[in-house]
């Protein structure tokens, strides 16, 4: 039986990272690919750790030869059955400041990337029935983010990636979804806002505390399992209630 392999881009980050050591659970091996080659060798060492084969493999998403690099790193006789894009370039700016040049690079690395992988890995015939390739979405694709035009409208751009692979893959038997995760304490989080900030404002969000990168790893497992073998083009909210309480934060704000 061929070898079955998952591909996690961004796995030395806290959601790819998480995401790469799940799904090497339910696979022979995991091509862990991330722009910082250390990250990647770090997730990659924890997974051999638990006796799954694993490798480290540095590319930039940002690059036009990304897709080739990466699919080329791909061992000629494996099957490819899970690939996860969790990377995304975001820029902290009000909107009449952005450069056009963030605009690009956040489109490059996020729906460009992702969609390009996939479908390079289509093409080079890496891709089988029952292949489930999972993008890690945003709330922000449709609730903008304020001063972070680039990386609400790329996330927008991604999620139309899913849908459409959705739509035109499921004739090949590849299922195409996202997971979309809340707000999730990861070292990123924690240097942008600070601990004690974080601290406070887990208690105002409704479960009372952030969503962990396994909470997505869990969800990123799943849809790449047989278990979710008749979900494709779905967009599977991790957020804890978010995304569904304004109505509870304007009471509150009410009384
Ligand atoms: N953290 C959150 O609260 C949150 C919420 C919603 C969505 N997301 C999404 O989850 C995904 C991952 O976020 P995270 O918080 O785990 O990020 P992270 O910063 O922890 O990890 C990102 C990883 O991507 C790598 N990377 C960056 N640029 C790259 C490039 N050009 N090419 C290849 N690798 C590159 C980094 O080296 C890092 O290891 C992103 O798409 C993000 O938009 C995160």
């Amino acid at each position: 039986m061929p070898e079955q392999t998952a591909i996690v881009v961004g796995a030395g980050g806290t959601i790819g990272g998480a995401s790469a050591r799940a799904l090497a659970a339910d696979r022979d091996a995991v091509l862990c690919v991330d722009l910082d080659l250390q990250r990647a060798e770090r997730t990659a060492t924890a997974i051999r750790a638990t006796g799954t084969s694993a490798s480290a493999f540095q590319a930039d998403a940002e690059s036009a030869d990304f897709a080739t690099l990466v699919s080329g790193a791909v061992a000629a006789d494996s099957e490819v059955t899970a690939v996860v894009h969790a990377v995304a370039y975001e820029e902290h700016v009000p909107s009449e400041q952005a450069s056009l040049s963030s605009l690009q690079r956040s489109f490059a690395v996020g729906p460009l990337a992702a969609f390009a992988l996939f479908r390079e890995l289509l093409t080079a015939g890496h891709l089988v029935r029952g292949s489930a390739l999972t993008a890690i979405g945003s709330l922000h694709a449709s609730q903008p983010f304020a001063n972070c035009l680039a990386y609400n409208a790329a996330h927008g751009a991604l999620a139309q990636v899913v849908r459409t692979l959705a739509h035109e893959w499921a004739d090949r038997g590849i299922r195409v979804n996202a997971v979309v995760p809340g707000w999730i304490r990861t070292d990123a989080e924690v240097t942008f806002y600070g601990e004690e900030f974080l601290d406070r404002a887990a208690g105002d969000l409704p479960l009372g505390r952030f969503g962990t990168a396994e909470d997505i790893a869990a969800s990123v497992q799943f849809l790449s399992s047989e278990h979710a073998s008749y979900i494709s083009g779905s967009f599977l909210t991790v957020d804890g209630a978010l995304s569904v309480s304004l109505a509870r934060l304007t009471q509150e704000s009410d009384t």
